[in-house]
């Protein structure tokens, strides 16, 4: 029985094993998180790994068990794997954050920061329920499909509808002062709804608001985004003014119907874009007409709204902002809404889809790209 003839792996094998262990939430190597507390490697190919988890109950301890033995257990001459939990102290969890973020002091929103290469969308209108968050969704999980990186923030602090529109069922976890965005068909999301039990309505107002949304730009563990799109409520509230001093570079998509009033309100709400001296990216008209069976086009809610927006803000601001297309109606694009399955994945042939899908290319070729982008200047510091 003599065990010494037997290879065994060094503890420098099993860390090195351990680095294909990632963490579900973070998505990095648990070796890069300072979350292996210890490996022992026993002389009868018995190895125990310690690992520390970020929180107490983390949800996600049971993943992290099997990948580790899944990756340990590969090794030649390991005969069992044992995972030991333990919780990090409140200090490990301060330099976890501080090594994900930068030893920042204040709140950083690391998409306002110049070089910053998230290209941001803040999708806004003037009336309400014409379609900001089903376009939203849409065009970021097209995105996703793209290959892309995207993110989503729900700034719609008294609607937020877009985790169900995403099927985003699952609560953030927190690690420290960092909270980690549940992910929908690859998309990361974050809203208020999410932190309120329930249904509970949320009346926030001012300070609030804007705290709110500082804290999803900048405690929001987003990764590397290629794209954060964010959903406002309609109007022009303050939260499109926070998202102003929040993300000055953010640039302004304006939804519209295809009806001359709707089309007066949505120009105010991209009209603040000239004060705020943020980009407006377009105008997406949404609910243009409705195909009959018989392939004609009912127009519902009138025609011209969007080009109109369009033409209009290109006059007051100087610059083009085209209309980058119109979303006819289509009674499956609320059903998959409702269902949380966006009708660009659940029905992308779907003329309204094929639209959708070809606003989110517009928008993506431009993404990580330096060029035309704001400069980081403050209007009132002179
Ligand atoms: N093109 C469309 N075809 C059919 N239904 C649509 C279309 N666009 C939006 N809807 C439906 O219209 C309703 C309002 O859309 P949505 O919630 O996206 O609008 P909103 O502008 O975000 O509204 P709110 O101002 O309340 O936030 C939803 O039930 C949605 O499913
Ligand atoms: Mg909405």
């Amino acid at each position: 029985m003599t065990s010494s003839t037997q290879q065994i792996p060094s503890v420098e094998d099993v860390r090195a094993a351990l680095k294909d262990v990632y963490d579900p939430e973070i998505k990095k190597p648990i070796t890069d998180l300072g979350m292996v507390k210890d490996v022992v490697v026993g002389d009868d190919g018995v190895v125990t790994v310690a690992v520390y988890l970020t929180v107490a109950g983390c949800p996600l301890k049971e993943t992290i068990t099997r990948d580790t033995t899944k990756a340990v257990g590969k090794l030649d001459g390991v005969r069992d794997v044992r995972v030991e939990l333990d919780v990090m102290s409140d200090e490990q969890r301060t330099e976890l954050r501080k090594s994900l973020r930068g030893d920042a002091e204040e709140p950083v929103i690391p998409f306002a920061q110049p070089g910053s290469l998230t290209r941001v969308y803040a999708v806004a209108s003037g009336k309400g329920g014409v379609g900001k968050s089903s376009v939203t969704v849409n065009l970021a999980v097209a995105m996703a499909e793209r290959g892309l990186s995207v993110g989503v923030v729900d700034a719609d602090i008294y609607g937020h509808s877009v985790p169900r529109m995403l099927g985003a069922r699952e609560k953030p976890t927190k690690v420290e002062k960092m909270i980690m965005p549940p992910q929908a068909h690859g998309v990361k999301v974050i809203s208020i709804g999410m932190f309120t039990p329930g249904n509970t309505p949320v009346v926030w107002r001012g300070p609030m608001l804007h705290r709110a949304l500082q804290q999803f730009l900048a405690d929001v563990f987003w990764g590397d985004l290629d794209i954060l799109l964010l959903d406002l409520p309609p109007g022009t509230g303050d939260i499109a003014i926070s998202v102003a001093q929040l993300i000055p570079n953010a640039e302004i998509l304006v939804v519209t119907t295809p009806q001359q009033a709707a089309a007066e309100v949505a120009e105010r709400a991209g009209a603040i874009a000239m004060q705020t001296r943020q980009r407006l990216a377009g105008v997406i008209e949404n609910m243009s007409w409705l195909e009959t069976p018989s392939g004609e086009r009912m127009e519902i809610f009138g025609s011209g709204g969007g080009q109109t927006v369009a033409d209009s803000l290109s006059k007051s601001t100087g610059a083009t902002v085209s209309l980058l297309g119109q979303v006819p109606l289509d009674p499956r694009l609320r059903e998959q809404g409702d269902a949380g399955t966006p009708i660009v994945l659940a029905e992308p042939t779907a003329p309204a889809a094929e639209v959708l899908k070809d606003v989110a290319t517009k928008l993506s070729v431009r993404a990580r790209g330096l060029a035309g982008m704001m400069l980081n200047v403050t209007p009132t510091r002179r």
